[in-house]
């Protein structure tokens, strides 16, 4: 049998996975992105005429403006960071606290990291780490726009394959946070010439490098310390087909912690946040804590 590929293949593929939700997932994926935004506590230059929604980490998700570019008068940090609300839930799941030492192991362009930052509030260690140059630049910026220089002692960016990390350390971190390379089918979408490429094996060929990942998370999170696994892919290969593994390869040596938000819907393994129901995602996460 040919395998589809291009356009028909991509509809045919995801029309299979989402039997009759598909049309209306289809349509939301292709509808503008919509934007929470996350007040950031270090500006002093607030815009009154910007209805935040957003105030530390908690935010009102039924307001969905969007909003206008972030600033900052000279001298000052960007007023708020601009992100689909469900890109706060795995931060939010990894619960890190003041002190604790924490990886975000794909960390580029930093909106996570940022979050896992204001989290810690100066103490313990953020590593953000990301394999692209170009997009750990995009880090640095992010840092250098958003917290003071004298609080960023505390946060590093480093540049090592998440794949491998694991073969020079092991058990160090209380928190890892995976938020790993996807299909991010929402992008194929809106691309005609990235979607006239598309091929089912590319969701299988990424499903095997986060496997990796997620394997090498294990390794380096201390026992009894958590992983939040996340991606936007809607491909459940990349997604609770991860977690299925890890029971597999790795048996007895985690547990999942179940987590729920209040929007977006369980999957059989974690929980996944799609745009037909929300307005926000496509985003999955599963929560793994280390138990050996
Ligand atoms: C989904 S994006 C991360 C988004 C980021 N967490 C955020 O919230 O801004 C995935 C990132 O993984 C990085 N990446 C891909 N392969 C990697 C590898 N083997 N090791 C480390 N980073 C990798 C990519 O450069 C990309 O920036």
């Amino acid at each position: 049998m040919d395998v589809l590929k291009g356009q028909e293949g991509f509809d045919a593929f995801y029309s299979a996975m989402y039997s009759e939700r598909w049309p209306a997932l289809k349509a939301a994926l292709l509808a503008p992105k919509k934007h929470v935004a996350v007040a950031n506590p270090y500006a002093h230059h607030k815009f009154t005429e910007v209805p935040l929604t957003v105030s530390g980490l908690t935010f009102d998700h039924d307001v969905r403006d969007i909003f206008p570019s972030p600033e900052k008068n000279h001298h000052d940090y960007m007023n708020y960071y601009l992100m689909d609300a469900a890109s706060i839930l795995p931060v939010e799941a990894l619960d890190i606290q003041p002190g604790e030492k924490v990886v975000d192991l794909c960390a580029a362009p930093g909106g996570k990291s940022f979050l896992c930052a204001l989290k810690l509030q100066g103490k313990g260690l953020l590593i953000s780490n990301d394999r692209s140059a170009a997009r750990r630049a995009r880090i640095h910026r992010i840092f250098d726009d958003y917290i003071p220089k004298t609080e960023q002692k505390n946060l590093t960016v480093t540049s090592y394959d998440a794949t491998k990390w694991s073969l020079y350390q092991k058990s160090m971190y209380d928190k890892v946070l995976l938020d790993a390379p996807c299909s991010s089918e929402r992008h194929v979408l809106e691309d005609s010439k990235e979607l006239a490429l598309w091929a089912p094996g590319r969701t299988k060929a990424i499903a095997i490098t986060q496997f990796a990942m997620l394997a090498s998370a294990l390794d380096i999170v201390k026992v009894g310390g958590t992983i939040v696994y996340s991606t936007c892919a809607l491909s459940k290969l990349e997604n609770d087909d991860i977690i299925a593994k890890l029971y597999q390869k790795r048996p007895g040596r985690f547990e999942l912690m179940r987590k729920e938000f209040s929007f977006g819907e369980p999957t059989e393994f974690g929980w996944q946040v799609l745009p037909d129901t929300t307005g926000w995602g496509p985003f999955y996460l599963a929560v793994v804590k280390r138990l050996r």
